[in-house]
């Protein structure tokens, strides 16, 4: 029987604890190795953890499921899972990169991937004619964030995949924002999502991980070998602590978003607040009318933590000019928004009258 997605996030792909003791929540294989009782014979088919381990793969098929992906490779971070696509080009490689991305991706592509050859480009995703003006007969992939971070710029994935696809190119989507709960890219044609499991899968700001779902069984294998080479898997520890955060992530994501759509309506009610950019989930960016402001909003929050990260059950304000964006191109910064006036703030499943009230406080005294 084919679960909901709530039970899914709770009990994953039907599937019962194989634990000798039977124990309830899956347990964590802190081992390095797996003994083989004969030459060749492995009796579960794990072997040594960097390649594969029980409780990592135990997350890997959860989210596999939720994600309605063939394959999931857990990596030690977002950026390790973000990295590891890229080992997917050469030389040569035509690779269109949504404007509005995640600065670490920007860093990836500027600092350490540029030396490989490929030839990257920034293209207006949200706008489709733009976006299919810029494939090329030798475009690899287009690679997106929806909503995109921190601006909240929303494309098509249908239309997006469909302008890969015409060039026999992969569509890459983050989903970091959304999580399967509210978008399952690869049903609308995505060949890859990428997660930031950090942020809303693990949920609770006390983890750091990645995950990169696959289409097919190709992509998948590939990144199998891609992840057991290089080594940037996830811990079996970091595993448990994802699939623990994992079981709530349906209540989790109704509490985010309708605490975040009470912060948006206050926010928009608010004469300093000159924009709010929200697109579903819990987060929005919201624009303030000078620097001095957003500093004193920043620095007179008391419940809301001044911090970058997104995602968790805390409620976390983020300056992204300085923290998420830094390698990001000023010129690419002022035409995307991204200013000294933009905040970003992840809404937390804290009562919403408490946010509101700490926003309202911290406002005030900003003004002052
Ligand atoms: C949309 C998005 N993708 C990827 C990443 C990178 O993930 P990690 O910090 O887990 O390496 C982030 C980090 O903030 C992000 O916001």
């Amino acid at each position: 029987m084919k679960y909901q997605f709530d039970t899914r996030c709770i009990h994953g792909e039907n599937h019962r604890t194989e634990d000798a003791n039977y124990a309830v929540s899956y347990p964590i294989y802190q081992s390095a190795c797996f003994s083989h009782l004969t030459t060749g014979h492995n009796p579960n088919g794990f072997d040594y953890t960097r390649e594969s381990n029980p409780t990592r793969a135990y997350l890997e098929e959860a989210i596999s499921s939720l994600e309605h992906s063939s394959d999931t490779v857990a990596f030690s971070s977002g950026m390790a899972a973000i990295a590891a696509t890229f080992e997917l080009f050469r030389p040569g490689d035509h690779i269109l990169l949504g404007e509005d991305l995640y600065g670490g991706v920007v860093r990836l592509i500027d600092q350490i991937s540029s030396k490989n050859g490929y030839v990257t480009e920034y293209v207006d995703t949200t706008e489709i004619q733009k976006l299919r003006a810029a494939v090329r007969p030798d475009t690899r992939a287009i690679y997106l964030e929806t909503p995109s971070n921190p601006m909240m710029r929303v494309t098509d994935i249908q239309k997006a995949a469909e302008a890969a696809h015409e060039a026999g190119a992969l569509l890459i989507v983050d989903n970091t924002f959304m999580t399967p709960y509210f978008q399952n890219p690869i049903q609308e044609g995505a060949d890859i999502v990428i997660h930031s499991g950090t942020k809303y899968l693990s949920g609770h700001n006390d983890t750091v991980c990645g995950f990169l779902c696959s289409a097919n069984r190709e992509l998948g294998e590939r990144f199998r070998l891609i992840s057991k080479t290089i080594g940037a898997t996830l811990g079996p520890f970091e595993s448990w602590l994802c699939l623990r955060g994992l079981k709530t992530l349906a209540i989790r994501m109704e509490r985010h978003r309708s605490n975040a759509l009470k912060v948006r309506e206050w926010l928009m009610r608010q004469k300093a607040v000159q924009k709010v950019y929200y697109a579903g989930s819990g987060m929005i960016s919201f624009e303030v009318d000078s620097a001095a402001m957003a500093e004193g909003i920043l620095k007179n929050i008391q419940l809301i933590i001044f911090a970058e990260s997104l995602g968790g059950t805390e409620s976390l304000l983020t300056y992204p000019t300085s923290q998420t964006h830094p390698d990001v191109p000023a010129e690419q910064k002022e035409k995307l928004g991204i200013s000294d006036r933009l905040l970003r703030l992840s809404v937390g499943i804290e009562n919403p009258e408490d946010i509101i009230r700490d926003l309202e406080q911290a406002f005030e005294q900003a003004l002052e």
